[in-house]
């Protein structure tokens, strides 16, 4: 039995957790949490909003699913990571505000890391057992949202109903969002370095329209293995629940009756200038990253309220990572500052 705590479990990532976790008899949930519905009764142990890190140390697990959204998920993958308890991540925001402090608690835990952003899951799966002087680089893919093609003119009036509408993936609003913008695969980007340990100039980010191939490594020899299948994070979920056991899925396969085509395309920075913020964030270092995460947290919920316009959220967090110092955070506090700082600061400018 794999004793599971699944932080999140209301949400989109959540339910779908539920759905691996009764499937299968060796997985066992004594704990759940969510921010602000009830949840009594789903697991022996539950929690609504406050520290989950308490829910944690009452609870025991073997497995930490971080399904949280935002960087409130941050105490509790710093807590799996520091005692060495494995992490499930989905919630990307922690790992990117927080790389190195993650990486130092990781490495003080010596647990596994396991992701679950399915473009990771799925680079995890193509790296695993290789080395890295082996790897020429890794390639993300993305979708493009539902703007892909459109031009910056054409997103003035953009609404929050219109950015939701993700043509492959059902999804969060936060991440939703995110995708929209392409602020998704900036975060994914950020993610990757750290969990990787490459350079950003070995990280690339291509669309790839269907959502059908989730990433690409490429090997000094000029071979690459991608990871395809249909878009439905069932799989990546339950990779990361069963590992390294790989347990069955109701998912289908790959069905190449009717053919298959895979079209890829470059994205567009120009229109979608918060995947370039990002790359900038993740190379300048320090709180950089943490800074474009708070920002971007504060101009997507501003978006999603009507505050500001969908283009304000790329602008509001440019002007945030102009301001900031970006100093790296010697400890949990500073950085919990750095984030409290790049809040307020967006909140001023997403006006
Ligand atoms: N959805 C996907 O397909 C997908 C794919 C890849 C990665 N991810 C990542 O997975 C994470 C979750 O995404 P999602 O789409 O599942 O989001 P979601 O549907 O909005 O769900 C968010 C979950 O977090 C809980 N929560 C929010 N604030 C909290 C707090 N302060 N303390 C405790 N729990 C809190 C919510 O509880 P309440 O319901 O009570 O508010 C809910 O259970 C995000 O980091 C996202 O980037 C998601």
């Amino acid at each position: 039995m794999t004793r599971i705590a699944l932080l999140g479990a209301t949400g989109s990532i959540g339910r779908q957790a539920l759905e691996i976790i009764s499937a299968h008899p060796e997985l066992e949930l004594v704990a759940a949490a969510s921010g602000s519905q009830p949840i009594d009764g789903l697991a022996p142990v539950t929690q609504v909003g406050g520290d989950l890190t308490e829910l944690l140390e009452r609870s025991q697990p073997e497995v930490v699913l971080n399904a949280v959204v935002g960087f409130a998920g941050l105490p509790a993958t710093l807590w799996a990571l520091e005692h060495g308890v494995t992490l499930a991540l989905a919630n990307k925001e922690s790992l990117v505000a927080a790389g190195e402090l993650a990486l130092d608690a990781q490495q003080r835990g010596a647990g596994l890391l396991l992701p679950v952003d399915s473009e990771h899951s799925a680079a995890f799966q193509c790296l695993e057992g290789r080395s890295a002087e082996q790897v020429h680089s890794l390639v993300l893919t993305g979708s493009g949202g539902p703007f892909r093609g459109r031009t910056r003119d054409e997103l003035e009036d953009a609404t929050p109903e219109e950015a939701l509408a993700h043509p492959t993936w059902r999804m969060g609003p936060k991440i939703t969002v995110d995708s929209a913008t392409l602020a998704n695969k900036g975060l994914e980007l950020i993610e990757a370095h750290f969990l990787f340990g490459l350079p950003y100039e070995q990280i690339e980010v291509v669309l790839q329209p269907t959502s059908v191939v989730h990433a690409l490594v490429r090997f000094r020899d000029g071979a690459s293995l991608a990871h395809l299948g249909y878009p439905d994070m069932r799989v990546p979920i339950s990779f990361a629940l069963t590992y390294p056991e790989r347990a069955a899925t109701p998912v289908e396969s790959l069905d190449f009756s009717q053919g298959l085509m895979l079209e890829f395309e470059p994205p567009d920075l120009e229109t979608f200038p918060l995947l370039g913020l990002a790359r900038r964030a993740g190379e300048q270092g320090g709180t950089y990253p943490c800074a474009f995460n708070a920002a971007n947290e504060v101009a997507v919920a501003a978006f999603l309220e009507g505050r500001l316009p969908f283009l304000g959220i790329a602008a509001t967090v440019d002007e945030v990572l102009a301001e900031v110092d970006g100093s790296p955070a010697r400890d949990l506090e500073e950085l919990v500052e750095a984030d409290r700082e790049a809040r307020r600061l967006a909140e001023r400018a997403a006006v």
